[in-house]
């Protein structure tokens, strides 16, 4: 039986924290957050026995990367979500420095979790154990111990399971490291989830044409689509370019055909999935209906984070909306999950010159604008969209530098759908082609203005809050 003696501090932690999290006027009304503490990768997405379940890294104790947790959240339509208790805590020899990331699966009726046990050493090294947890009558998860040791050949950095049933065997992917310390993505295959197979790599830096891409790939994720075989994952360490992999922690995908009989993958170059600021580690499940549903951290683990303001209130990060996936043309299209339409107010529309459209309070919003260019939008002076005929630009003032930071995607962007909420900013354009989300912490109510010259047609709505 695991040991419990953290659950009186985070019982205090929690206790005292979520009041202060919502005094935050940062703090979302409709996308998920932590109480307190910290959250970055959701976790264990799943659609079970009539219920969506999302897991979470969280950090329960503080706003840092320390004392990873999953927390749990279930919900039946996907809008409203609820808490359930927390799944797994770090307390045995082989998850002690935290319950890493990875996957749920319904293994004959069970809610089964697969996630990596990370274990560091005081002289700096480190081991991942990838473990099975399995829930009980009560609902809460039983540990069932390592079922895949570090391989050889590699780092003490392979984690990050994501789990699938495919015809008779269950198939797990991972991220790794080499010992030449490049990123490999793992492909792994078993008949029972207890006793796994290796099948060797299946992408990576260095393989399949794709060039030095990185010292280690995170968070892997395999799937069909459409005509289509997708992996997604986190190559940390990808050359930045002028306008694309421009944070230091990118999430990308690869799109091709995937031979279960050879375990072999052929596809083409690494395409960035959201080009915004804050946007790593998604993952994805079928609903019953068979659509791929996606949520990714709306966080990024890099030298800004810890400046957010949001600290000062015990917490710090959201998970993104939860968006519908679609293949066109071999690439991968999000848009925001169709039952989120249940959080809009009435329709307000307006057409006309974009310098004259009127300023809306962007707390809760959704727009769907239409123009061929020259729009800017304006969050509260702290985030601009710049919209142009051939080419969007996203400009957020450095939390520590004060200097004006840009994202771009590159097309001829000529739809944009925004979903606002607080303090996050998610934009699809063209119907889902290209994504940017991103955090901005306004100090006065969060308003946006629009100028330009252009024609703007817009439709949008008030959202109401769910959380
Ligand atoms: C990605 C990641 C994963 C790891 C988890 C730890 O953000 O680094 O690779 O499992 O976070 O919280």
């Amino acid at each position: 039986m695991a040991s419990t003696t953290r659950l009186p501090a985070i019982l205090q932690a929690v206790m005292k924290g979520q009041p202060q999290a919502l005094r935050d006027d940062h703090y979302p009304a409709w996308h998920l957050a932590p109480v307190t503490g910290l959250l970055n990768d959701p976790n264990g997405f799943i659609h079970f026995q009539g219920r969506y379940h999302l897991f979470y890294q969280w950090n329960p104790l503080g706003c840092e990367h320390k004392y990873k947790c999953w927390g749990h959240w279930s919900s039946a339509d996907l809008v409203q979500w609820r808490h359930e208790p927390i799944a797994l805590m770090p307390d045995e020899e082989y998850d002690r420095n935290g319950c890493y990331s990875g996957s749920a699966v319904d293994n004959q009726g069970k809610l089964t979790l697969c996630y990596t046990g990370n274990v560091k050493f005081d002289d700096g090294g480190r081991t991942a154990w990838q473990c099975l947890a399995v829930q009980n009558a009560e609902g809460g998860f039983d540990k069932r111990g390592p079922v895949v040791p570090l391989p050889g050949g590699y780092t003490g950095h392979v984690r990050d399971p994501k789990v699938w049933r495919h015809e008779h065997h269950w198939y797990m992917v991972l991220g790794a490291q080499d010992l030449e310390l490049q990123g490999k993505v793992l492909l792994l295959r078993s008949e029972n989830l207890w006793n796994w197979q290796s099948l060797g790599e299946i992408a990576g830096s260095g393989l399949n044409g794709i060039g030095d891409a990185g010292y280690m790939w995170e968070c892997p994720d395999l799937f069909a689509l459409g005509g289509k075989t997708f992996l997604i994952c986190c190559p940390q360490g990808v050359e930045r370019e002028e306008k694309r992999f421009l944070n230091a922690h990118p999430s990308a995908y690869l799109s091709g055909e995937f031979d279960y009989a050879r375990a072999s993958f052929q596809h083409g170059p690494l395409n960035e999935i959201d080009a915004g600021f804050e946007f790593y580690a998604p993952q994805t499940t079928l609903t019953a209906d068979g659509r791929r549903l996606l949520v990714g951290w709306m966080g990024v683990p890099d030298g800004e984070e810890m400046h957010q303001p949001t600290t000062a209130y015990g917490w710090i990060h959201q998970m993104t909306c939860v968006r519908e996936l679609s293949e066109q043309n071999g690439k991968l299209y999000q848009q925001p999950v169709r039952e989120l339409q249940a959080l809009r107010g009435e329709e307000e529309r307006y057409q006309g010159n974009a310098a004259a459209a009127p300023a809306l309070n962007a707390q809760r919003l959704e727009l769907e604008l239409e123009s061929a260019g020259d729009v800017t939008l304006n969050f509260a002076d702290t985030l601009l969209v710049e919209w142009r005929r051939d080419a969007l630009r996203l400009a957020r003032r450095s939390l520590q530098t004060g200097e004006w930071l840009y994202r771009y995607w590159q097309g001829d962007a000529h739809k944009l759908q925004i979903l606002c909420d607080s303090s996050s900013v998610e934009i699809f354009i063209n119907e889902g082609e290209g994504v940017m989300s991103s955090r901005y912490f306004p100090t006065q109510p969060a308003q946006l203005t629009f100028s330009g010259s252009a024609e703007l047609r817009a439709r949008y709505w008030s959202l109401r809050p769910c959380m």
